[in-house]
């Protein structure tokens, strides 16, 4: 992305699964969060490719409690989009308690990566969901010790809320989960 900084690279490789999978918001005025921004570059590349609808919002979530510099490369970054992105300073566990959030569209869950705290996101990002939208997961691949595998907690997720998703499949790279919401099912 010329004009910006970045330091990793953990995105690019998604790019042809989020193509497929978000095509459908382009030019459409929707609003996206976004759990573990770092130095914007999946955010960038949202705003660039998928909100191009001039009423189309990203909030993003991080605490950027490291002192490394991300955050001054993450408000660089993000600068050319002024009011379109928007950083809450917080923990995603704090952010999603409160009220006033828009219905989103687009969620990508790549916060905290702890099997609890991404378990806890995905919980708490649900209801905020909009039938149709889809919900993204990252680091979905299995690694990581038993306490940080977003994958344990993604299934926990899974299995506790079948019928209200359908998954979407993705080609080229492994190590994301991508959902769609769909209509919830009420008891007889
Ligand atoms: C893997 S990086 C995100 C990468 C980014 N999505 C990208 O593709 O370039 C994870 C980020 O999650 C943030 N993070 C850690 N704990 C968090 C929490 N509780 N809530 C929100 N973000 C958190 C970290 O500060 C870090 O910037």
């Amino acid at each position: 992305m010329p004009g910006k900084t970045f330091t990793r690279d953990w995105f690019t490789k998604h790019i042809p699964n989020w193509m497929r999978w978000l095509r459908r918001f382009e030019h459409q005025p929707v609003h996206a969060l976004e759990i573990g921004s770092y130095e914007g570059r999946s955010a960038c590349w949202m705003l660039d490719n998928v909100l191009t609808h001039p009423e189309s919002r990203l909030a993003c979530i991080d605490p950027f409690q490291a002192a490394d510099g991300r955050l001054a490369r993450f408000l660089a970054n993000t600068e050319e989009y002024g009011f379109r992105c928007r950083l809450e300073r917080a923990p995603s566990s704090l952010v999603l308690r409160r009220s006033g959030h828009p219905l989103y569209s687009i969620v990508y869950v790549d916060g905290d990566h702890r099997t609890s705290m991404a378990l806890e996101d995905l919980i708490l990002v649900w209801p905020l969901l909009a039938t149709g939208g889809v919900l993204i997961i990252d680091d979905c691949d299995g690694r990581g010790g038993r306490d940080r595998r977003p994958l344990t907690a993604a299934n926990a997720f899974m299995d506790c809320y079948e019928g209200q998703f359908a998954r979407l499949r993705g080609g080229e790279t492994p190590g994301q989960i991508a959902l769609e919401k769909v209509p919830k099912e009420e008891p007889a």
